[in-house]
């Protein structure tokens, strides 16, 4: 459920209609609503929860969205952060949250990003190699610390979905094997630099079905177990994130209810502490991208293009993965649909949202929006084609913020520099 309802027929977010946030930022512009992010996270954690899960660290994905705003709404809830970099670490810590329920994933960590993370207290360190642990190892004995890690296992299942977010496949570089698991899991037991306090996957995104999460969780449970049959402590189980969200032209995904009563099936009497890196079923559908038609163009032979102030600078979802994101007008006008080709203005054809899309007729000066775009949206953004990189608002109850201004063309040009040779 989301917050973006029609409203005497315009399309609101929560209790600001979509026209005024349109007239006081300018379009392109990304909206969140706090009430959706809210209640995704309270939804998914009163599932577990109600499951007999325990009190699970759920660490909101900062890929996401990293907004420092949106980290704070879920950090007020308990929410931790999945991170991947030293500049998510630090927004996380921006946002509040506190560094033990911080995660550090990924496969190319640096010295200098493990160094921070140990510094500032960061909960788990998700090692994805066997060079990777040793360089943990060693940045933790330089300061006189250990590392707190859990190993990340590639669970070697299909989870379907588009190949680009597939990260389970043991042809991927994420994670190692089991057996490579257990044998690092003894390594950093013994290992004055590393404490290893759990394990770890994280198979895809956009995950639509139980069945290859169910999979992937069956065999970690029997990793746990093996690791604890050799003596070895096993505190933590972190089960990554992935669930998926409707995008509106697909059969609903499974909801967080039915995910939750999953994993109690499949972890009945392990005792152990879960950990969830959510990001899109937290974010996605509590995010639009409103953008405004500048022209209809029609051709002789009938392909109507909606040219629209949006680009795929702004959303490259469409561009990058094919993704489906439905487009809604904010004051939809009665009558039969028409068939348009929707696009934006940068110069090269991978730049259209979607094509043949049938919608309620729509003119220049309309305001649209690309609905559910509050995941991998403002975060992929960019500035190609010296377009200003897009700004963010967020919308609680009957008021609304700008969480990320809309940059000058002065502060553009400002961030580069003339060589002394070049210098007039
Ligand atoms: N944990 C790890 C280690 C991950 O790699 C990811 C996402 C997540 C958690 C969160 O997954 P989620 O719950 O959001 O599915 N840009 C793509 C999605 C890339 C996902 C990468 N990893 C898109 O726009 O669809």
């Amino acid at each position: 459920m989301n917050h973006f309802e029609l409203s005497g027929g315009e399309l609101a977010c929560e209790d600001v209609g979509l026209t005024t946030i349109a007239q006081a930022v300018g379009t392109p512009v990304y909206v969140y609503s706090t009430a959706t992010l809210e209640r995704h996270y309270t939804v998914l954690r009163d599932a577990l929860v109600n499951e007999g899960l325990g009190d699970p660290l759920i660490a909101f994905a900062v890929k996401s969205n990293s907004n420092v705003a949106v980290l704070r709404t879920l950090g007020n809830l308990g929410a931790g952060a999945d991170t991947v970099s030293e500049g998510e670490i630090r927004r996380a810590l921006a946002a509040g949250i506190p560094g033990e329920r911080i995660v550090f994933s990924g496969v190319g960590k640096t010295e200098g990003e493990i160094a921070f993370a140990l510094t500032n207290g960061v909960g788990e360190i998700n090692v994805e190699s066997e060079p990777e642990m040793h360089m943990a190892s060693r940045v933790a004995q330089s300061l006189g610390t250990r590392a707190t890690i859990a190993i990340r296992v590639n669970p070697d299942v299909s989870a379907g979905g588009h190949a680009k977010i597939s990260t389970g496949k043991s042809d991927n570089k994420f994670g190692v094997s089991f057996s490579e698991a257990e044998r690092l899991y003894a390594q950093a037991s013994n290992n004055a630099g590393l404490k290893p306090v759990g394990v770890t996957c994280h198979i895809g995104s956009q995950i639509t079905h139980l069945a290859p999460l169910e999979e992937a969780f069956v065999k970690m449970r029997g990793l746990v177990e093996r690791l604890r049959g050799e003596g070895l402590a096993v505190e933590r189980l972190d089960l990554g994130g992935g669930l998926g969200v409707p995008y509106f032209n697909m059969p609903t995904p499974a909801s967080p209810a039915d995910y939750a009563a999953m994993i109690a099936r499949t972890m009945r009497g392990l005792d152990v502490q879960f950990a969830f890196e959510p990001g899109r079923m937290i974010c996605a559908n509590a995010g639009i991208l409103l953008s405004r038609v500048q022209h209809i163009h029609e051709r002789p032979e009938g392909r109507k293009f909606a040219v629209l102030d949006a680009a795929m600078n702004d959303l490259i979802r469409p561009a990058m993965y094919d993704a489906y994101h439905d487009i809604r007008p904010v004051k939809p006008r009665a009558g039969d649909p028409v068939t348009y080709d929707v696009v934006g203005p940068i110069c090269e054809t991978g730049d259209t949202f979607t094509r043949d899309r049938d919608l309620p007729r729509l003119a220049a000066g309309d305001l649209v929006a690309f609905m559910s775009a509050g995941a991998y949206g403002a975060v992929m953004s960019s500035e190609y084609n010296s377009r200003l990189l897009v700004p963010e608002v967020l919308v609680n109850g009957d008021r609304f913020a700008v969480i990320r201004p809309r940059p000058t063309y002065e502060d553009m040009l400002a961030r580069e520099a003339m060589p002394d040779w070049l210098e007039a």
